[in-house]
Formats: structure tokens, sequence, C-alpha cells
């Protein structure tokens, strides 16, 4: 074979497939391939693949339908190429895709990426693999280190992104009885503090200065601690914040019920956790939420907030919001609105419920009819970008430290983000990628803020 083998990875869904798909990405880089975003050049095709929603799933399909056409245009070439699906469908639906779709060579649940490079090399020797087991020995120990100063193709690059993910907690237990994540995800499992101290360290050597720890449900971290007993997420999040050079900390997705004392105060005393929770309530009725296995009450949620912004009064919210659960009344779906205008989001995903296979509450009568469920996703919508244009309006006149990440779409533009997450555009030269600079903010829009810097 002449050349490096080529890798053509395409995303769906959440930041943990993000995170998957980079760590997927070094473990093929160990075994040759390098990455490329030209499809059509590939000769392996990795699908990251999202069952959150129906839409998501859907997607997967259409996407397989199109690679195969270059499949083929390639094969007619004598050239190769195996296509692989990864991911929650690749869980959720395991050998059914290759009954669907036979272009599709290998299917591998998130749980087996370690074992991705052995996988690859059987399906390009012709046999068709289905790996979708929850196996005893922990993917993290097994997928190679972190290489320092290199990108995900293994090439050396001068500076790494300044913003990375990490995972540290993978799987559910809670069981909401809309979501597929127990499912696809398998049970609660937290990362060892060494484990992600070291991976913190690498990346940092790298060129990291803020990371996001990841996990399904994060807030609930026990993993074990440097000395033995386990540890909490706060516990993490302090001993993380004492490495040099990494700036800035977050962490997302949490539970309510998992919003412990030591957590809540974490964003009064840790300087580099950075003012912002994602923190989902999913609908403000307590009967809808009870239905949906939610654990906590809208009142809970609101105390929850209340003593957030006790210890950390700037911290901007983000929320998820389901309308159109089975048997949502009018009168409940208000009582969503009414905790968004209780709390005030700075920003906010909300979703149309999708019944999922083999959850509780996909078998529930009175699924609510489509059109009232648009009907009512629009409203909310409406009332959360109202709100986002106004937390991003009140920036105006503000001088925020921030991170500048990557070029700008004008040339001599840099796009950055502030402590509280939003993107921020300003005139800055490239030689200040990696760095945190005071910008005054100047103009606000619905998902952005504009800025000029001043001298730091
Ligand atoms: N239908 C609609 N939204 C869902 N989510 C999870 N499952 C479903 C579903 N079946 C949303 C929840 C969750 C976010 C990641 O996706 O709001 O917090
Ligand atoms: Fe799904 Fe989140 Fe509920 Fe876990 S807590 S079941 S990931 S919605």
């Amino acid at each position: 074979m002449t050349g490096p083998k080529k890798l053509y990875v395409r995303t769906f869904g959440c930041q943990m497939n993000v995170y998957d798909s980079e760590r997927m990405s070094e473990a093929l880089g160990a075994d040759g391939y390098v990455r490329t975003d030209d499809i059509e050049d590939a000769e392996l095709v990795v699908l990251n693949t999202c069952h959150i929603r129906e839409k998501a799933a859907d997607k997967v399909y259409s996407d397989l339908g199109r690679i195969d056409q270059i499949k083929r245009q390639r094969e007619a070439a004598g050239q190769e190429m195996t296509i692989a699906v990864t991911g929650c469908v690749a869980q959720a639906e395991g050998k059914e895709i290759i009954a669907r779709a036979p272009q599709v060579g290998l299917v591998v649940g998130p749980q087996s990426y370690h074992r991705l490079p052995d996988l690859v090399r059987r399906a390009r020797a012709g046999a068709q693999v289905v790996d979708t087991e929850f196996p005893e020995e922990d993917k993290f120990a097994h997928l190679p280190a972190r290489t320092v100063g290199a990108d995900a193709t293994g090439k050396i690059q001068p500076a790494g992104p300044a913003a990375a993910f990490l995972t540290v907690q993978e799987g559910c237990d809670k069981f909401c009885t809309f979501c597929v994540v127990p499912y696809t995800r398998g049970m609660e499992m937290s990362r060892p503090v060494a484990a992600i101290e070291s991976e913190a360290r690498r990346l940092v050597a790298r060129g990291v200065r803020e990371l996001t720890l990841l996990g399904q449900n994060v807030n609930g971290y026990h993993g074990d601690g440097p000395d033995g007993p386990p540890c909490s997420l706060a516990g993490l999040i302090a001993q993380l914040a004492r490495i040099d050079g990494l700036e800035r900390l977050r962490y997302m997705t949490s539970h309510p019920r998992d919003m412990t004392d030591d957590l809540i105060e974490a964003h009064g005393s840790i300087d580099k956790l950075m003012p912002y929770l994602h923190l989902p309530f999913q609908a403000g009725s307590d009967r809808i939420l009870a239905g949906m296995n939610r654990k906590h009450t809208a009142d809970d949620y609101l105390r929850i907030i209340a003593r957030v912004r006790q210890a950390r009064p700037d911290i901007a919210l983000s929320t998820d919001i389901i309308v159109g659960f089975p048997g949502e009344t009018e009168a409940e779906f208000e009582a969503t609105l009414d905790v968004v205008r209780a709390v005030r989001f700075a920003q906010a995903y909300s979703f149309k419920y999708s019944p999922r296979p083999g959850t509780p509450a996909a078998s529930l009568d009175r699924q609510v009819a489509p059109e009232v469920a648009a009907e009512r996703l629009e409203r909310l919508q409406l009332l959360l970008a109202d709100q986002q244009a106004s937390f991003n309006a009140g920036c105006i006149g503000k001088v925020f430290p921030v991170l500048f990440e990557k070029p700008g779409r004008n040339a001599g533009q840099l796009i950055g983000r502030s402590p509280y997450l939003q993107s921020v555009h300003a005139d800055a030269t490239p030689d200040l990628l990696g760095r945190i600079l005071p910008v005054e903010i100047s103009g606000a829009g619905f998902r952005s803020l504009a800025g000029v810097v001043r001298a730091a």
C-alpha cells in the first residue's frame, strides 16, 4: 500500500461523541491512519452516531445511503472503503444495522473503542463485525495514552486547540423514562482521578487551556481518589485546578439530584471553575416530572438554582427541556414556561418528545399530537430566545477575559469564548490564539458577542 491509510470521521450528537471521535482517531492513528476531510479519499469511514431522538438516528441511514454510492465508485476504481458505525445507534441496533445497510462492515458500541484497530483489521479482511458488548475491561485504560504535541492524526502541531473535552464519567443509572442513555451507554462508571489528571496534564502540554469534563451524569462522578476513597466531582475539579497552565474548567451534563453542597460551594470558591452551569430540568409540572422519573420537583430545581446563584451570583444558566411528553396538558406545559420565566436562562436546548424504542415512556398512552407539541416548542423557544438575547445584551460595555480558540470568518478576526460560554468575535492577530485576554464587549447578537481586545 502506498502512503498512509485515510480515515474519515463524521460525528453526530453530543460532546461525548466529539471526545470519543478524537480518541478513536488517535487509536487508529497509532495503527497508521491519517484523518482526511475528503470522504471520497477515505479507506475507512467512521460514522459516530447518536440515538437520543428519532431524527438523529434517522440521519445515520440517510448518510449510509449516500456513502454507499461513494463506496461503489471507489470499488469501481479498484479502491477499498470500509464503513464503520460506532456510537449509540451502533449500541442500540447492533446487527440490525448491517441487515438494513449491508454496505456497513463494522458496528462497534461505545464501550469497545479500545478494540477498534483490531476490529477494523478484521472487517477489512472481509468479515462483517459487530461488537456491542459491555466488556469487563476499562476501555480508557486500554486506549493509547494521549500523545503530547500531536493532534488527532498523530501529526505534531505547533499549538493544539485551546479548549478540549475530557470524559470523566460515562453511563447513567437515573432511568428517566424517555431516555435511551442507560441502555446505550450502560450503568454509571467513573474514571479514577489519577487517570483523568494524567490525561489533563497531557492535554495542557499540548496547549489546552480550558477543559470541559464530560459525563452523561457528570455530577454523579465518584471515581477512585488519589488516596483510595471515592472522590466527588467537586474534589476532582479542585484537584485539576492545581494544574499550572490549565486556566478554565467546566463540566456537563448534570442532574439536579446530584447537585451536592460541595459542588455548589465550588462555584463560589474555585476561580478556575467557569461561571456556567448546564442543569436540565426537562419539565415544569410535578406530575410530568414524576412520569419522567426525574426524582425532583420544579420547586427542588428552583431551590438549587437559588443556592447556585448565592454561591456565584453572575453564573450563566443553561438547561434541557422536553415538550409534549405523553399526557402533557396545556396547563402542564405552561408550568414549564413558568420555570423558564423564574430562572431566566442564558441559553437552553429544547426538544419535542421523541418516543425511543425500549424506553418506558414510548409505550405510554396519550401521546401528544405532533402539531400540539410543535406549537408548544415554538412558544417555548420564543421565550428562551428572548432570554438569551437579553442575557447577551446585558454584556455590552463589560470587559470579559476571552480565551481565543480559532480564526474568525473574516481575516484579522479571532473567535474566543467568554467565561459564560458565549462566542466572542474580535479583531486579533493569530499569535493570540490560545491566550486569554480582556475584551470589551461592544455588540451582542442572539448567538454571539463582538468585542475589542484591551491591553492585558
Ligand atoms: N425525546 C426528546 N428529547 C430527549 N432528550 C433525551 N431523550 C429524549 C427524547 N426521547 C433530551 C433531554 C436530554 C437531552 C440530552 O436530550 O432533554 O437532557
Ligand atoms: Fe437520560 Fe440524563 Fe435522565 Fe440519565 S439523567 S436517563 S442521561 S436524561
